[in-house]
């Protein structure tokens, strides 16, 4: 039998599929686009794919407004082709997992569709309607606006936490939840070997549904903390671990945003409702809230460094964690954690292996292995991101220029990391032979997969964690933050008996000197040409990350 955690020694490879690649030219990746580049993933090292949302959607928020959770969108292919991608994938050793989007559907989807019809038609129950003249509260939804969108004819509202065009899933109503469960457990009996977990925590809302304090000029407040990880969430999230995930060994990734540290046990413990869930506390260093951009912080590494030592520590305490830098939500990494002048292939290694060593499995996420940066828009209409547009119009209504309100979105948009792949400098960069779905960075001709040293880079990074000497202690090793550091500095060691491994990072734009008395340390791996040795002191350059082995 394998072995029950056997997600703690992969690497995930996270796709954004309309962005991937496009083999019928039409300007939009599809799945028979990733089973062409299997052998690129295959080079690169990585042993598991996530694939962002492929079911049948309207794609107003690609792919996460599902109309048919057992239907694949056209625009990707056919259930054939996936099956294909399935079997080619597993041939090769990979694995496949998709993202599972239970808190909402799209207002296309059947069921919803059913339930505007007949006021009295049972799926009414499958969502969430309420009487009134007037919106019920004041809660603000995650993309803007108001929580509750009116039925045409009817003084009736529904909910959505997210766009309207994405309703929210009545989980009080135990019919609907059994629906799902079956839904999932049809993709799992299919082969899959697991899934990434949408927006999970919202799936619980306070039934009372009381007004808040407004927090902005709109004159509604988030919905969050009325919305997410609410109490009663446990039982839901149990019964569905129990009806679906604990029959498969399969691996679950919750997107769990909002669980406080608290909790953590109850999500990935031996018990908990996930295999493992990602920590967003210090992704989200350079916002105050991942929902609301204009609010920025002038974070230090210092407070980064914190955050992290915090997250590793709360994971290590209660199970296990999946660590990323990228993701299609949020911006490139190189450009949000690398100060302007110093973002450089060196930089992005050193990156990788700030965040690649820590205990957990590691996430990469399209293109990141190739050190990519920030797309750079001009104009509020070139964005396709339904956030992007919500959040440049709340910027000016909150009184920012245009100027600095597009400053914001170009920092933060989710089209950052959902620019088509670059596989070489060709036009569309060989991602396809016509205008793709949305403009590529500006910087593919110079940066695309051909004889990239950040992608050689990464390889060398899952090499080290995958096979040889030092595997088993980068996977399963105890984590330790080393304190006798500067502040600039982010160091720690991974320990497993009498094997130790050390990682110091200087992400900072200033040199750093870190001492090394004591035993011999090896050299791993250094994220530059070369290590400066001064008599039991090291000085790292700037955004330079080195790993030893003693
Ligand atoms: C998650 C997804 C995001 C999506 C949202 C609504 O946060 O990662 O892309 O827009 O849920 O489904
Ligand atoms: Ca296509």
């Amino acid at each position: 039998m394998k072995d029950k955690k056997w997600w703690e020694k992969e690497v995930i490879y996270q796709i954004y599929p309309k962005s991937f690649k496009d083999s019928n030219n039409d300007g939009i990746g599809d799945l028979q686009g990733i089973r062409e580049k299997l052998p690129y993933l295959k080079e690169l090292g990585i042993t598991t794919i996530w694939i962002c949302p492929i079911f049948t959607s309207p794609m107003v928020d690609n792919g996460y407004d599902i109309s048919d959770f057992e239907g694949i969108n056209p625009e990707f292919g056919t259930m054939a082709d996936f099956d294909q991608l399935l079997e080619d994938a597993n041939k090769l050793g990979i694995k496949v997992i998709l993202d599972l989007v239970i808190n909402h559907t799209s207002d296309e989807h059947p069921w919803f569709q059913a339930a505007l019809k007949d006021k009295e038609s049972p799926y009414r129950d499958y969502y969430i309607f309420k009487e009134g003249k007037t919106e019920p509260n004041n809660w603000r939804s995650i993309f803007g606006g108001s929580v509750w969108e009116k039925l045409p004819d009817e003084e009736v509202y529904y909910f959505h936490a997210f766009d309207k065009k994405q309703p929210d899933l009545n989980w009080e109503n135990p019919v609907l939840r059994q629906e799902l469960y079956e839904m999932i457990n049809r993709w799992l009996e299919k082969g899959i070997a697991g899934f990434r977990i949408d927006s999970i925590t919202f799936i619980k809302k306070d039934q009372d549904f009381a007004s808040l304090p407004t927090d902005g000029v709109d004159g509604l407040a988030s919905c969050k903390s009325k919305t997410r990880n609410r109490p009663g969430i446990e039982v839901f999230l149990n019964e569905l671990k129990k009806e679906t995930f604990e029959k498969y060994n399969c691996v679950t990734v919750g997107e769990a945003p909002g669980v406080p540290y608290e909790d953590y046990g109850d999500f990935i413990g031996d018990d908990g409702y996930f295999s493992m869930i990602f920590d967003f506390n210090y992704s989200d260093i350079d916002v105050e809230s991942g929902s609301d951009w204009f609010k920025r912080t002038n974070w230090t590494t210092k407070e980064f460094k914190e955050k992290l030592k915090r997250s590793q520590k709360v994971l290590q305490k209660n199970g296990w964690g999946a660590n990323f830098v990228e993701n299609h939500d949020q911006p490139r990494a190189v450009s949000k954690f690398i100060k302007p002048e110093y973002q450089t292939d060196e930089a992005a290694k050193a990156l990788g292996m700030l965040y690649f060593f820590l205990r957990g499995t590691p996430f990469i996420y399209q293109a990141q292995e190739l050190g990519m940066q920030n797309a750079k828009r001009n104009t509020i209409d070139q964005f396709n991101d339904i956030s992007s547009i919500d959040n440049y119009h709340r910027s000016i209504q909150e009184g920012y220029t245009l100027e600095t309100a597009l400053d914001f979105v170009n920092k933060r948009s989710r089209d950052n990391t959902r620019t088509p792949f670059p596989w070489d400098d060709r036009q569309y960069g060989g991602f396809s032979a016509t205008t793709p779905w949305l403009a590529m960075t500006e910087e593919y001709p110079n940066r695309n997969s051909q004889q990239n040293p950040v992608f050689a880079h990464y390889k060398k990074m899952i090499e080290l964690r995958q096979q040889g000497q030092v595997s088993e202690v980068l996977t399963h090793g105890t984590i330790v933050f080393l304190e006798n550091v500067p502040d600039n500095v982010i160091a720690y060691k991974r320990v497993l008996n009498e094997n130790e491994v050390y990682s110091f990072t200087n992400l900072s734009d200033t040199e750093e000197l870190i001492s090394i008395k004591g035993e011999p340390l090896e050299l791993l791996l250094n994220s530059h040409g070369d290590l400066v040795n001064e008599e039991n002191e090291l000085k790292l350059y700037p955004y330079q990350s080195v790993l030893f082995k003693k």
